[in-house]
């Protein structure tokens, strides 16, 4: 098996899609306990070292490179500064790269990096990857279009070492209204899973802010994006639809129970299968909501990663 070693791997979403590509998975690295908790809970093989990435001075050798630097800096709900310490993690990546030297890397990051105030720091990416001696690409792929029931853009950046003289190109979409398979839906992925999980989803009033625009699909759709902040998690298809009454104004059609995903459900509609979530002490339901919401999709991942070239012999 090619081994793969993985950055900001939060509670191992890549990663999985990783595993499910044929790597092997030889560190992982974050500095939240809990999203630690939840990947060696369900991925227990991987060596995975808990802190700053800064700290971090020895790399295993390994031919894949994955890692998902943070994105507040430029995601919609994020604080929208481009100058801030977190958008130049991808400085970290780059030591790691140069460090191992693998034959490819995989990364992404919100694909909020490519609207024009924030181009300038994906155009750095590129360099500092290309200069690092990569063929760079770089794309936006959906979710949705690979099998995860979720509307989901994110940007991979995927590198091959220059000496091995190859081009990667991104999978083609497998799941939509032109590809063999149509999208997954809410039912397929949630439908047998309790209607009112007490205790696992907030429960907090649903503020006007969260209701000046849709934040319900139906049993057969597939889901809205699936945040790390629970205020703003989409409704459950059994709550009443929203109406608009007027521009950022959104109304219950009627009367009858509303709530949000559970993070059981955002873990499932992330394409995770039953992930399992530890009872360790930091693990809140908001910590629980978090990890997940940051997760890439494992079959995502696992799409991108599997479009590798065969170089690994
Ligand atoms: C987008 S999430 C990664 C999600 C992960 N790849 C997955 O699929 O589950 C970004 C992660 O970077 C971690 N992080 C942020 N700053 C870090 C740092 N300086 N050192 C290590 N990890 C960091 C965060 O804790 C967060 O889990």
């Amino acid at each position: 098996m090619p081994k793969a070693v993985s950055l900001f791997s939060g509670c191992g979403g890549s990663d999985a899609g990783v595993i499910a590509a044929g790597f092997d998975v030889v560190m992982a690295n974050d500095k939240l306990p809990y999203a630690r908790d939840v990947y060696l809970a369900n991925l227990p093989a991987t060596d995975y070292v808990l802190g700053d990435i800064s700290k971090v001075k020895e790399f295993p050798n390994s031919e894949l490179l994955v890692g998902c630097y943070p994105c507040q800096g430029f995601s919609q709900g994020g604080v929208r500064d481009p100058s801030r310490r977190i958008n130049t993690l991808y400085l970290e990546f780059a030591r790691a790269l140069h460090t191992i030297r693998p034959k490819a890397f995989i990364v992404e990051n919100v694909s909020g990096m490519v609207r024009k105030n924030f181009k300038h720091l994906l155009e750095d990416q590129l360099k500092v990857f290309t200069e690092a001696g990569y063929r760079v690409k770089a794309e936006v792929l959906n979710a949705a279009n690979y099998g995860v029931a979720q509307e989901r853009r994110r940007i991979f950046i995927v590198g091959l070492r220059n000496d091995l003289g190859l081009e990667y190109k991104f999978p083609l979409p497998t799941h939509g209204p032109d590809q063999m398979q149509p999208h997954a839906s809410l039912r397929e992925v949630i439908g047998e899973l309790p209607e009112w999980p007490e205790g696992e989803f907030y429960d907090l009033d649903f503020h006007w802010y969260y209701l000046s625009r849709d934040r319900r699909r139906g049993w057969d759709q597939t889901s809205k994006t699936i945040v790390a902040n629970p205020r703003h998690m989409p409704l459950h298809p059994a709550s009443p639809p929203l109406n608009k009454i007027e521009h950022n104004v959104w109304q219950f059609a009627h009367e009858g129970r509303a709530r949000r995903f559970s993070y059981r459900e955002a873990a499932r509609i992330q394409g995770f299968g039953n992930l399992q979530f530890p009872d360790t002490a930091p693990g809140s339901l908001n910590m629980r909501y978090t990890v997940v919401g940051n997760a890439v999709p494992p079959p995502l991942f696992e799409a991108v990663a599997r479009a590798l070239p065969a170089i690994w012999d």
